[in-house]
């Protein structure tokens, strides 16, 4: 054992999903070892504890997993369970730190973000309960990150991550598992394999496209081993440590070539991102908005069956549309609005509160693990399309007829000066309450704020999560994003409410114009972030 001598960094601030940096920062001597040292000894007693231990294969990833391997046997944990490669997907680490109990676990990734050597890289914290560290935890991390002058090291040779079974460093057992099997057992046993099987036997066609991130193995492993779709399913399925070059984000940007394809006779699409927690779910001429696809899943939850018995309550982020709560007005439950980030969640499913959650930026979920799951929504899809017999459209546009459809969208603007974004930001802000009970156009404004979080379990208040303002019907929220690398991100999510079946088959963009417009008009947004249009929409 090693104590070794470090000096401080002071960027080491953890943003929406752990801590998110350019992968050549990483790269700065120490620079690892400070963070996860602030995390053991923020996270403890550690002593005799288990950890669970991978990441998304990303470039960096083998380096620094024996970086935390020794840095493990240094603080006193008694075990810790590594994926295969060192590869586990987000929800797969929920899982097994449930499982086995662990103390938490440590997850290499920068989800969505690009990687490789010119890429991102993240390293993420979960606790106990296996959801993402919450707010106070990652804010002591930092304060330690700070004020941080030596870690505890164990000097040992690097660890096999190929040979499955037990090994020693220091006084520490290092177990190598399969990383799919747990998880794909888990999946077996939630949802109705047979009933999948049987769409497949009626010629129900499936792509699922791994963006070359962590779900090539477990996607494999499901839909083609386990379910018996063709080989050929799942395309990407090799995780590489650039991801082929491209961004592993399931959006309607980035996994175009999945909408392209349904022209090709498939039934239905799916991608997920570099970690495995998002989902992008196309159907023949549809995409499925994820806001919809929480509402979709939560009007359709009972259908899969020993699984749902019900909805207990679902919760949503406050961006995140509002098409769940005319589901939850008609079947009488309790919608919890939390702001943005997984890590709100974790309260409300470990009280029994809930057992759905999402968000509009393709995360959704339930109670059997406390992370945001990929292929859990794809599977959810999967089982209600084998029941229902219906194609994606249909079961969309039924749902809209009987809930009213809500169009939404973000715009986001990205690479931002901070400065200016912040600025923009406070100017709103500060005109709130003149906005109060104004009429600009059709818009009556009922309400406008800055949404503040209050967690009903154990009391923390969260301030500042989106400036938010509402009219009848529709909504407009602006913030800024906790979880880009590069300068700032600036979020603005439109949502304008349809009843009428008439009109909705409208192009989003087109049906959300007069909003869009009165987002600009409200906020100078182009004018002051010198922007004609959005960086990305979706
Ligand atoms: C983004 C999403 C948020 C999600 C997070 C991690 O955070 O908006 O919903 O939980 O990534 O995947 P943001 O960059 O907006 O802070
Ligand atoms: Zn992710």
């Amino acid at each position: 054992m090693h104590t070794v001598k470090t000096q401080p960094f002071f960027d080491q601030n953890p943003g929406t999903s752990g801590l998110r940096k350019k992968t050549k920062i990483f790269e700065k001597k120490n620079y690892a070892e400070n963070f996860i040292q602030s995390i053991f000894d923020c996270a403890g007693p550690i002593r005799g504890k288990v950890l669970i231990l991978g990441g998304d294969g990303r470039y960096l990833n083998k380096k620094i997993i024996q970086k935390v391997l020794k840095l493990a046997a240094g603080n006193g944990f008694s075990k810790v369970i590594v994926g295969k490669d060192g590869l586990l997907s987000t929800p797969a680490v929920s899982n097994l730190i449930r499982k086995h109990k662990a103390m938490g676990g440590i997850i290499l990734s920068a989800s969505h973000n690009p990687g490789g050597h010119d890429g991102d890289f993240g390293i993420k914290y979960n606790v106990e309960n296996g959801g993402p560290a919450p707010d106070n935890l990652m804010r002591a991390i930092y304060d330690r990150s700070k004020k941080i002058s030596r870690y505890f090291l164990a000097k040992e040779e690097d660890v096999s991550l190929v040979t499955l079974g037990i090994q020693i460093i220091a006084a520490m057992q290092v177990e190598i598992i399969d990383s799919v099997r747990d998880y794909a057992d888990l999946m077996e046993e939630l949802f109705d394999f047979t009933a999948i099987r049987h769409a497949i036997g009626r010629g129900f066609r499936f792509r699922f496209d791994a963006m070359h991130g962590v779900t090539g193995p477990y996607a494999h492993e499901i839909f083609e081993r386990r379910l018996g779709f063709p080989s050929g399913t799942v395309v990407n399925g090799i995780p590489l440590a650039d991801f082929g070059g491209k961004n592993p984000d399931p959006n309607l940007v980035y996994a175009k070539e999945r909408y392209d394809m349904l022209d090709k006779g498939l039934d239905f699409a799916a991608a997920s991102d570099g970690d495995g927690d998002r989902n992008l779910l196309i159907g023949k001429g549809i995409f499925v908005n994820p806001s919809d696809s929480l509402a979709i899943l939560a009007a359709n939850a009972r259908l899969v069956k020993g699984y749902f018995s019900g909805i207990i309550g679902v919760a949503r982020s406050m961006p995140t549309s509002t098409a769940v709560n005319y589901v939850a007005d008609k079947h009488k439950f309790r919608v919890y609005e939390t702001p943005t980030g997984w890590k709100f969640f974790s309260n409300l499913l470990d009280a029994g509160l809930v057992n759905l959650c999402g968000e509009e930026s393709f995360g959704t979920s339930s109670s059997h693990i406390r992370e945001k799951d990929g292929l859990w929504a794809i599977l959810m899809w999967l089982n209600i399309l084998a029941v229902t017999n219906k194609s994606v459209s249909d079961l969309v546009r039924l749902h809209w007829y009987t809930y009213g459809r809500n169009y939404y969208s973000r715009h986001d603007y990205e690479g931002v000066e901070e400065e200016v974004a912040e600025r923009m930001i406070n100017n709103l802000r500060m005109r709130l309450t003149d906005l109060r009970k104004t009429r600009i156009g059709n818009f009556l404004v009922k309400k406008a704020d800055d949404f503040i979080y209050h967690d009903q379990i154990d009391n923390s208040v969260s301030v500042y999560q989106g400036i938010r303002i509402l009219f009848q019907g529709a909504r407009m929220i602006f913030r800024i994003s906790g979880t880009g690398t590069e300068g700032a991100t600036v979020r603005v999510y439109l949502e304008q409410y349809e009843a009428d079946s008439a009109q909705h088959d409208k192009d989003t963009q087109t049906a959300l114009s007069p909003l869009i417009r009165l987002s600009d008009e409200i906020s100078g947004l182009k004018l002051s972030l010198k922007r004609s249009r959005p960086t990305v929409i979706t």
